[in-house]
């Protein structure tokens, strides 16, 4: 076995986009294990959105990465060496590796996965993502057959989840998605009755457009991915009593995505004339209901009935390209790095 590991770290704060120059790859000793942790060989990679405002120096529910700190991210792996109560060498595991090749984790901080598991789906589709959809659709979405849900990023682990649950709850769905491919995959791969590419639609109001022929009774679930344009267009289509979870701004991780109009006074007013419910989601607050989750989730994967979508980057080296291009919407369905 080598006895050097790799790893990203984060080499400079970026200003907007983060481009390839704001990651460094480095050599580094393989760590020991000290008593209760694991050292894991890592597999995979999830590359995830919420990693970009890690990168910047700000107060937030997590704390950011310093500069010269290993990237943060969920990996899955083989444990190589165990000074852990109940983990031994061979055992598939999950937990906060980094954008490494090897971690030593504490055991306490590890997931064990059962064998014969893909491990990537323990990253995307039966892991953060997909429960994030399923628990954030059961807290605080309030479904209603015969009701009608929009979200965006639909190809992407949250959204498909979350219009493929709505849709088995018997609520017309409609995907908004970035180009030709994604519609179609939101249709014919995951089940959405339809599907309206934001590419296509230079601003808000001709996206607005492009929905009222898709949601004519309005739109009652808004599952809130990406702010910025589709918010704009989708929010005078809500219906009175309508329902947001909010679980993230992705057009606006990298800095203001707009014109400088201020549309507080539009967003404000809408929710109260509507009596809007707009509830912010961590999926962090909610992992006690995790194995609820994969109770109910796993058999449907396993079963062909829950479908899901992969886009695996080759190679740790690979990570900063996959993850800006995650960022672009360059990704089909969850972005993974096979290590
Ligand atoms: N609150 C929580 O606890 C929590 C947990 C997990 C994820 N999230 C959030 O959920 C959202 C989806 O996450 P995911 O992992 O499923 O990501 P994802 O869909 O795999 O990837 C992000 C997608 O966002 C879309 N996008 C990027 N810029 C956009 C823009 N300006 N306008 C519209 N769409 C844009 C792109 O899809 P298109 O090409 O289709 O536009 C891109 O593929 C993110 O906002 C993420 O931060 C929140």
């Amino acid at each position: 076995m080598s006895s050097t590991m790799q790893r990203i770290t984060l080499a400079r704060r970026p200003s907007g986009q983060p481009v390839p120059e704001d990651f460094a790859l480095q050599s580094a000793p393989i760590p020991s294990p000290g008593e209760g942790e694991v050292l894991i060989a890592v597999s995979h990679l999830s590359l995830d959105p919420y990693m970009r405002g890690r990168m910047d120096d700000v107060k937030s529910y997590a704390p950011s990465v310093g500069i010269g700190e290993t990237m943060t991210g969920q990996g899955v792996g083989r444990v190589i060496a165990s000074k852990a109560d109940g983990f031994a060498e061979g055992d598939l595991v999950t937990g906060i590796t980094g954008w490494a090749s090897h971690a030593v984790l504490p055991g306490s901080e590890l997931r064990k996965l059962p064998d014969g598991l893909q491990p990537s789906l323990a990253l995307g589709v039966l892991g953060m993502p997909g429960f994030t959809a399923w628990v954030g659709l059961r807290k605080y979405a309030d479904l209603k057959a015969g009701e009608t849900l929009a979200v965006a990023a639909a190809t992407g682990p949250v959204g498909s989840m979350v219009g493929q649950i709505a849709k088995a709850a018997g609520l017309r769905t409609i995907a908004i998605a970035g180009g030709d491919e994604k519609t179609k995959l939101a249709t014919n791969h995951f089940g959405f009755d339809a599907a309206i590419d934001h590419r296509a639609h230079a601003d808000a109001r001709a996206l607005r457009a492009a929905l009222v022929e898709q949601a004519p009774d309005g739109v009652d679930v808004y599952w809130e991915n990406v702010g910025g344009k589709v918010l704009e267009a989708v929010l005078p289509l809500m219906n009175v009593h309508g329902r947001i979870p909010l679980c993230g701004t992705i057009s606006w991780y990298s800095g203001l995505d707009g014109d400088g109009t201020d549309r507080l006074p539009m967003l404000w007013r809408s929710v109260l004339v509507k009596r809007l419910r707009i509830s912010g989601l961590i999926v962090f607050d909610h992992w006690d209901l995790f194995d609820e989750f994969l109770a109910d989730i796993g058999p449907k994967v396993m079963a062909g009935k829950i479908a899901y979508l992969e886009d695996v980057a080759q190679g740790l080296e690979a990570a900063p390209e996959a993850f800006i291009g995650m960022l672009q919407g360059k990704n089909r369905g969850k972005q993974v790095v096979a290590i």
